[in-house]
């Protein structure tokens, strides 16, 4: 059921998720790439001159860019974001306008050229600070205003609201993904695994915010891209919002950090520091509706798929370290 012969408008298509769905379709379909280089990850997938593969540099805040560039597409899988909790706190108002505004934009563009498939890219941080096997139609708590963490869920769920309006009235062939905590190579944004990992391989001091009991699901990238892809092909999916994510991947912050430094054979110590806003104790997704409707697995465990990351780190170290 692979996807071929399909226009495939990725926007931010060069970010750290974006760049694996571009390697994983370009081999048999069109790609276009629109992404304002915020972020540039896919220049680690080596693929410049590739036929198939179009980059178009462009901000989906412009309506008229995103019209041009989309033209003719089928499926539109819309990644490019605002994203990372860090680069959040430090432009809240861009993160509401590109998350929000922006994501309009390009749902408005997809309408007017009537494509087959819109997925759309929301978060896990709908769920708020404490979720243990979330379903989809879980109420999705917003935390207040004045606490910046919460802008960047905000963001996602008001576009998911406006995004499911525009299914319901104008047939837009929308579904919704919500991932959860998404590693593995070509993480070159904020991330824990990222931040964890870069530190283990130079025997820095790692991190950890409070007790470093926080708890989280991590999804391998290719995983989460096998999920997403279902949302592209599977007519099932049209209509409906899913999260993807690994439940066996679970780990508290601490084990996590002691994983990366007997993966990397590391000397680092782990510190410990106040968290400065609120934190999310507790993410756990149920993703049993991707699994029965979509028929995702995910299948990387976390050693595995935190061994890869960490190789990746190590080959990449000095063109990531030091950018977020
Ligand atoms: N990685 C995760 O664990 C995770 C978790 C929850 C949600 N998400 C969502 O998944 C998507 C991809 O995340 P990622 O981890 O690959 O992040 P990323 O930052 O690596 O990728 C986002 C891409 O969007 C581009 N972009 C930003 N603003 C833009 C704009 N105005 N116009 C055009 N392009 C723009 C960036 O240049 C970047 O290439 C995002 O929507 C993010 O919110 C990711």
């Amino acid at each position: 059921m692979a996807l071929t012969n399909k226009r495939i408008f990725i926007t931010g298509g060069a970010g750290f998720i974006g760049s694996h769905l571009v390697s994983r379709l370009v081999d048999h379909n069109e790609v276009v790439v629109f992404d304002n280089l915020h972020r540039d990850a896919l220049r680690f997938a080596h693929l410049e001159g590739h036929q198939n593969l179009t980059f178009v540099k462009g901000d989906v805040l412009d309506f008229a860019g995103v019209r041009k560039a989309i033209e003719g597409s089928q499926i539109v899988i819309h990644c490019a974001a605002i994203a990372g909790v860090y680069t959040v706190d430090r432009s809240a108002v861009r993160t509401m306008e590109v998350n929000m505004l922006g994501t309009h934009q390009v749902v408005k563009a997809a309408l007017e050229v009537g494509v087959e498939r819109f997925v759309e890219f929301s978060t896990s941080e709908v769920y708020g600070s404490f979720i243990h096997k979330g379903k989809e139609d879980d109420f999705t708590p917003i935390g207040p205003i004045g606490e910046s963490r919460w802008v960047y869920a905000a963001s996602k769920l008001a576009s998911e609201h406006l995004s499911y309006a525009h299914y319901r009235e104008d047939k837009l062939p929308l579904a919704i993904v919500r991932p959860f905590n998404v590693y593995g190579p070509r993480q070159v944004g904020d991330g824990a695994i990222r931040g964890m990992a870069l530190q283990a391989l130079r025997h820095l001091p790692i991190t950890l915010y409070n007790d470093g009991t926080q708890i989280r699901s991590w999804c391998f990238v290719s995983d989460f891209c096998d999920g997403v892809l279902r949302c592209c092909e599977n007519p099932a999916a049209v209509g409906h919002a899913f999260n993807i994510g690994n439940p066996q991947g679970t780990a508290t912050n601490f084990e996590l950090a002691n994983l990366i430094i007997r993966l990397t054979n590391s000397k680092s110590e782990i510190v410990f520091k106040p968290h400065p806003g609120p934190e999310v104790e507790l993410r756990v997704p149920a993703i049993d509706k991707a699994m029965t409707l979509l028929g995702y697995r995910p299948t990387v465990s976390l050693e595995s798929g935190v061994s890869q990351a960490a190789a990746w780190y190590r080959d990449n170290y000095d063109a990531v370290a030091g950018k977020r």
